[in-house]
C-alpha cells in the first residue's frame, strides 16, 4: 500500500476506471430514469485524485452520474469510505472543486470498510429499499473484505457488487503460517477451502479465481470476472462483477469488451491505454463454434441462443448475428424459411424468432468453422 496520500495512476487502474465509467454510464441513466433513488457505495475510495492528475474512482462515479443528469429523475446518493483520513480529507477538497458538489448528497467516511459498511446497510440501504444499490470494493491486498459482508449485500434485491480480488498477493501468501494472514484469507473467501489450494499442484491463480467465483455464485445469479496483468503479462488482480440483473450483466460485459476487444476479458499494462476503445466487434468464429457445440442436434430459436450467450458466455448479443451468419454460410446450421410466428424469414437476417437446426457436432477438426 502506498504510504503517501496520493500515488501515481498505473495503466491497469486506468483500465479499471474505464470499465467502471462505462458501466455506470449505463447504470445511472437506465435505473435513474425509473427509480426515484439510487445508492452508490465505494468502500475503499482512495483520495479522489492520483498524483499524476487523473480522477480517482469517487470522482469518476459522480462525474458519470452528472453527465447523465438530464436522463435521470433520480438524485443518486453517494457514500465514500476509506480508512486513511488524509485520503478522505483530500477527497473532500477534490469534491469541493467540482461543479456538481452541491447537487448530490455525498457522505465521506473515514473508517474501516468492515465496520462502516454494515452501518450503511442497516441504515441508508434499508431506508432506500427497494432502490438500486451499487457497491464498489477496491482494496489493496486481501484483508478487511469479509465474504459474509459481500453476501449480505445480496439480501438487498437490486444490489450489484464490483469487487477486486488481489489474486497475485493471495497466491504469494497461500500456505503462510501466520494466523492473522490465514484468518483474513478465510474471511475473504468465507470458507476454509482456500487452504486446500495451497496444497494442490494446480494453477493457483485459476483455483483462487474459481473459488471466489463459486462463492459469489452461491448468492447471486450472474458473476463475471476480468483479469488484470502487469507489463510482463503476470496476474495482478481480478475484478468480479456480481448481479441478479440480466441487463446489468449484459451492460457490464459490454464495458469489459470495450477495454479488451479480444473478448478474453484481460488487460495487460503492456496495452496502450489509448487503444482501450473498441470500434465494433468482428464476426466471431469462436462464438459460432460454441453455439454449435451447445445446441448440437437441436432446433432452437435465435431468442434462446441470445439468452444463453448473454448469461453463459463472454460474448454479447450483437456478436450473435455475425456468428450465425458465419455458421449458415459454412453450412453448419440450417435456417428455416418461416419464423416462429409463421412469417417469412428475410434472407441473411437473424431476428429473435428465426428457427435454426443446428447440425451434429463436427467429428473432426477439419469440419470445424475455420
Ligand atoms: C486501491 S486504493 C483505492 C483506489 C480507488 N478506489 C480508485 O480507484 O481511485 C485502496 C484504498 O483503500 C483504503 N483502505 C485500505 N484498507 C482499508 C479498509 N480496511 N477499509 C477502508 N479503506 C481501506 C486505502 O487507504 C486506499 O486509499
Amino acid at each position: 500500500m502506498p504510504k503517501e496520500t496520493l500515488w501515481p495512476l498505473k495503466p491497469h487502474t486506468a483500465a479499471k476506471h474505464e470499465i467502471l465509467r462505462r458501466y455506470l454510464g449505463a447504470w445511472f441513466p437506465i435505473l435513474g430514469s425509473k427509480n426515484p433513488r439510487l445508492l452508490y457505495v465505494d468502500g475503499f475510495c482512495g483520495p479522489g485524485r492520483y498524483s499524476t492528475g487523473e480522477p480517482g474512482s469517487p470522482i469518476v462515479a459522480v462525474e458519470t452520474a452528472y453527465s447523465h443528469r438530464n436522463n435521470m429523475r433520480a438524485n443518486p446518493e453517494f457514500v465514500f469510505i476509506d480508512k486513511d483520513c488524509s485520503r478522505i480529507k483530500n477527497l473532500r477538497s477534490e469534491i469541493k472543486l467540482q461543479p456538481w458538489h452541491e447537487d448530490y448528497i455525498i457522505q465521506t467516511i473515514c473508517g474501516e470498510f468492515s465496520q462502516e459498511f454494515p452501518i450503511i446497510l442497516d441504515t441508508l440501504v434499508k431506508t432506500h429499499q427497494p432502490s438500486p444499490l451499487f457497491v464498489f470494493i477496491d482494496p489493496f491486498g486481501f484483508s478487511g473484505v469479509p465474504f459474509k459482508l459481500v453476501k449480505r449485500v445480496f439480501s438487498y434485491k437490486r444490489a450489484e457488487v464490483f469487487i477486486l480480488l488481489d489474486t497475485a498477493r493471495l497466491r504469494r501468501f497461500l500456505g503462510h503460517p501466520n494466523n492473522s494472514t490465514r484468518k483474513h484469507m478465510e474471511e475473504l473467501f468465507g470458507t476454509k477451502d482456500v487452504f486446500t489450494i495451497a496444497k494442490s499442484g494446480h494453477d493457483r491463480i485459476s483455483a483462487l479465481r474459481g473459488l471466489y467465483q463459486q462463492q459469489l455464485s452461491t448468492c447471486v445469479r450472474f458473476v463475471r470476472f476480468f483479469e488484470m496483468l502487469d507489463r510482463n503479462d503476470v496476474d495482478i488482480y481480478h475484478l468480479f462483477f456480481a448481479t441478479n440483473s440480466p441487463l446489468g450483466f449484459e451492460r457490464m460485459k459490454e464495458a469489459m469488451w470495450a477495454v479488451d476487444e479480444t473478448g478474453t476479458f484481460r488487460f495487460s499494462d503492456r496495452t496502450d491505454p489509448g487503444q482501450m476503445v473498441m470500434i465494433g466487434a468482428t464476426p466471431n468464429k469462436g462464438l459460432a463454434e460454441q453455439i454449435e457445440k451447445r445446441f448440437a442436434e437441436r432446433t432452437v430459436c435465435v431468442r434462446e441462443i441470445k439468452q444463453w450467450v448473454i448469461e453463459e458466455t463472454t460474448y454479447l448479443p450483437k456478436h450473435v448475428r455475425a456468428a450465425l451468419k458465419h455458421a449458415e454460410r459454412t453450412g453448419r446450421i440450417n435456417v428455416k424459411a418461416r419464423m416462429d410466428d409463421g412469417s417469412k424469414r428475410r434472407s441473411g437476417a437473424f431476428p429473435d424468432g428465426v428457427i435454426i437446426d443446428v447440425r451434429p457436432k463436427p467429428m473432426q477438426k477439419s469440419l470445424g468453422l475455420s
